[in-house]
């Protein structure tokens, strides 16, 4: 039995805030191909899609004069801290098991390098399997940010995803 579901974390109001910011398309796809990595490699699915779902919660925006500065974004971006940060709040708050919520908040803090002054980190394998879950939907110039989804489909997809890791898991 798993103590917090996608859905439980969807439907909070801080994840709603922070998924709608960084694109909900993108982290249900996200949190979709880290499910089937991690089952590939014998990984914890939950955390797995968990750590999908979240990845990008940490997006600050970066704009000026009403439009996005990449410039600035790519000077000043830390997101993989801060969504690091809010996951494993979010997660805590919502009663999860203090363990995964840590490791769930490490595999967001180095799904990416983009933020680094090297990329020279050893990734554990579930760590390496949000990087690329990732890297799986990405589109060039950002698009992937840009996707949407209607929030009926999404909750649709959050809750087969749940059914799904349920039947794996004990
Ligand atoms: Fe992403």
């Amino acid at each position: 039995m798993r103590d917090v579901t996608l859905l439980n974390i969807f439907e909070h109001h801080i994840a709603q805030k922070y998924l709608n910011r960084s694109g909900l398309a993108h982290a249900i796809a996200v949190a979709y191909h880290a499910f089937h990595l991690g089952k590939e490699h014998q990984l914890d699915i939950d955390i797995a899609a968990k750590a999908g779902l979240l990845h990008d919660m940490g997006h600050y925006t970066w704009y000026k004069n009403g439009k996005w500065d990449y410039d600035l974004y790519k000077q000043n971006d830390i997101h993989p801290i801060k969504g690091a940060e809010r996951a494993h709040k979010l997660l805590i708050r919502l009663g999860e098991n203090p363990i995964k919520a840590k490791t769930i908040a490490l595999a967001i803090l180095f799904h990416t390098d983009s933020f680094l002054p090297s990329n020279d980190i050893i990734r554990t394998p579930l760590q390496q399997i949000v990087k690329w879950a990732d890297e799986r939907d990405e589109e060039e110039g950002g698009m992937h940010h840009y996707r949407t989804i209607d929030y009926v489909r999404a909750r649709q997809s959050i809750i087969r995803l749940d059914q799904w890791i349920d039947r794996e898991y004990d």
